[in-house]
């Protein structure tokens, strides 16, 4: 209730403001972008409306109270325009339109509406580096190398096979005794660039070779891309997530990346990627795109996929002390890689780098997302699985920053990895069984019921199998478990939207030498503490801290319930704690 209020009244200064000369940033209200819990949702698997056994519109709009009743106000929807679905929907056949799997513009136009009347906000998928090769674009381009859009991807004749400096890797794709320019790789194996006999030229592709990458020195290819943009701003859609924005260009020269040693998954050589990823030109579209986003009102928010191995290197993608770029770079450091652990003192390092290191920028953080093992599985020791993920959720909604979930997570949905080859839908997985098992694990139908298709369809034939939990580890059993992992999320996110010390209080770390506890105050006018134990242990809370009272507002174990003291209080093992206090 309180939280509803809180929105009419930020509705009704918006409203005013211009009239009395205010802006948002004239006053205490901040963008709603800046305070969002985000739940991304994967389309193909959230919720079949027309029982074919595959996700829809009308499946997400008629699951909308859901996300209000576990507090997220924003979804993030991944790609649902009209596809080939290679990379399901991450190739693009038209931009302004449905994929009619999915439904059509006018489902979606009710979509919307519908997510608005909940407050809820709407974040598109859009993919700027590369299309469909079924894109009308490229069917185009590789018609011939005179034709309209001859030059709107990247295309190449390649070299003879025997020229001096050819790599080993290239030599293993001869067409016509030529062989790709360089030795640049496709992020899901073997080379990044496919012959097209029509040319008899090679073309670019930074993923499947169904995924050929625009041309980005083309002014044409902007107009095009930021026409799609307007597209779907104009119909109210509240921002972008940006997929794989980092290799909008490659290096004019065509540079060899430098080989790093050693060979990846896929049995490819590891490169450096100095000249096919992060090219400074990016930075030029992503000022222009947020002037773009700027001038529609409502605070439209651009989030990146910026997966980057040091905090401080997600500061170029906000556009550094101008904050010109991106809203939202998305942190994805301690969500999917570069050797983290569930490790107090890793988190803590990283959460204060975060508060101090982004020039003013707001933090955005998650750990779960289509692409990657889910959480629980990465977390988890097999054993207090449920205990662990209890932490890290009380970890990323009471920091300071946006918080972003993926379907499932927060029922604690586990990976379910295909188990035979014959089964893997991701082109990820069948080019590269057994060695990367591809991302279906992660992308299981959401699990609504005990009932049938755990409630996603009414079609035995679901486009992924459900997982097999989905008699316990489902929204409507979960509901009823008072402990259960979705009450705990529901909890928490709760506290995030109307607590003020949460949402907005500043972060100030204590007992910051306990290599087992993580702890933090949210700073207010009734300030919170936030105490989590990673070790299986029961271990001391040291804060040092005095208070005349204290009021526990979400604990993971009723042990914690009753705690009376913020300073020697005992956490059990692998147990969050959230408490206010008076000083
Ligand atoms: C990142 C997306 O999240 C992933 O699913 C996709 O395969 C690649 N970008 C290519 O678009």
């Amino acid at each position: 209730m309180r939280h509803a209020a809180r929105r009419l009244a930020a509705a009704t200064f918006l409203t005013l403001a211009p009239a009395l000369g205010l802006t948002a940033e004239a006053s205490s209200i901040s963008p709603w972008w800046k305070h969002a819990v985000v739940l991304e949702v994967y389309p193909r698997s959230y919720a079949d409306s027309n029982g074919d056994g595959v996700g829809d519109l009308n499946g997400i709009t008629s699951h909308l109270d859901d996300v209000v009743s576990l507090g997220a106000d924003t979804i993030w929807i991944t790609p649902m325009y009209p596809s080939p679905q290679v990379d399901f929907g991450y190739d693009i056949a038209d931009y302004q339109a449905v994929d009619p799997q999915y439904g059509s513009l006018a489902d979606f136009d009710r979509m919307v509406a519908e997510a608005k009347k909940r407050h809820v906000h709407v974040v598109l998928d859009m993919v700027m580096n590369h299309t469909s090769d079924k894109n009308p674009w490229f069917v185009d381009s590789a018609r011939s190398r005179t034709s309209a859009h001859a030059d709107w991807y990247v295309w190449n004749d390649g070299v003879d096979v025997n020229a001096p400096g050819v790599t080993a890797f290239q030599k293993r794709y001869v067409h016509d005794g030529k062989v790709p320019p360089n030795n640049w790789q496709s992020m899901f194996g073997g080379t990044a660039w496919e012959w097209a006999p029509s040319r008899k030229q090679f073309y670019y592709h930074r993923f499947y070779p169904q995924q050929p990458d625009l041309n980005w020195r083309n002014p044409a290819v902007e107009k095009a891309m930021f026409g799609a943009i307007r597209f779907w701003l104009d119909r109210g859609v509240d921002g972008f997530r940006l997929d794989a924005i980092s290799t909008l260009f490659e290096d004019t020269k065509l540079r060899n990346d430098p080989e790093r040693g050693g060979t990846n998954p896929h049995g490819d050589p590891n490169l450096h990627y100095a000249y096919s990823d992060k090219l400074p030109e990016v930075h030029d579209v992503m000022r222009r795109l947020r002037k773009l986003v700027d001038a529609y009102p409502g605070d439209r928010v651009l989030i990146g996929e910026t997966y980057e191995p040091t905090t401080e290197a997600l500061v170029p993608w906000y556009g550094g002390k101008a904050q010109d770029e991106l809203q939202l770079p998305m942190d994805m450091l301690p969500g999917f890689g570069w050797g983290t652990k569930f490790d107090a003192a890793w988190f803590r390092k990283h959460l204060e780098d975060a508060q101090v290191q982004l020039e003013g920028g707001t933090p955005l953080m998650a750990f779960d997302n289509h692409d990657n093992e889910r959480s629980i599985d990465r977390y988890g020791d097999g054993k207090h699985d449920i205990d662990r993920a209890k932490v890290l959720a009380a970890l990323l909604f009471m920091n300071r920053g946006v918080a972003m979930t993926y379907y499932g997570a927060p029922l604690g949905m586990t990976t379910s990895v295909p188990a035979r080859k014959e089964d893997v839908r991701d082109p990820v997985g069948i080019a590269n069984w057994p060695n990367d098992k591809g991302r279906d694990g992660e992308r299981t139908p959401m699990q609504w019921t005990a009932g049938p298709q755990a409630g996603f369809s009414t079609n035995p034939a679901t486009w992924l199998p459900v997982a097999t939990n989905y008699s316990t580890v489902n929204v409507a059993s979960e509901l009823k478990d008072p402990q259960s992992l979705l009450q705990w999320y529901r909890t928490l996110i709760a506290l995030r939207q109307d607590n003020p010390a949460i949402r907005d209080g500043r972060m100030v770390f204590v007992d910051r030498t306990n290599p087992d506890v993580l702890a933090w105050v949210r700073e207010g006018e009734v300030p919170v503490l936030v105490a989590m134990n990673f070790s299986d242990k029961p271990r001391v809370l040291k804060t040092g801290l005095e208070a005349k009272t204290i009021h526990t507002l979400a604990a993971s174990t009723p042990a914690l319930s009753g705690a009376a003291s913020l300073d020697g209080t005992t956490l059990p093992p692998f147990s969050a704690w959230v408490v206010s206090f008076t000083r």
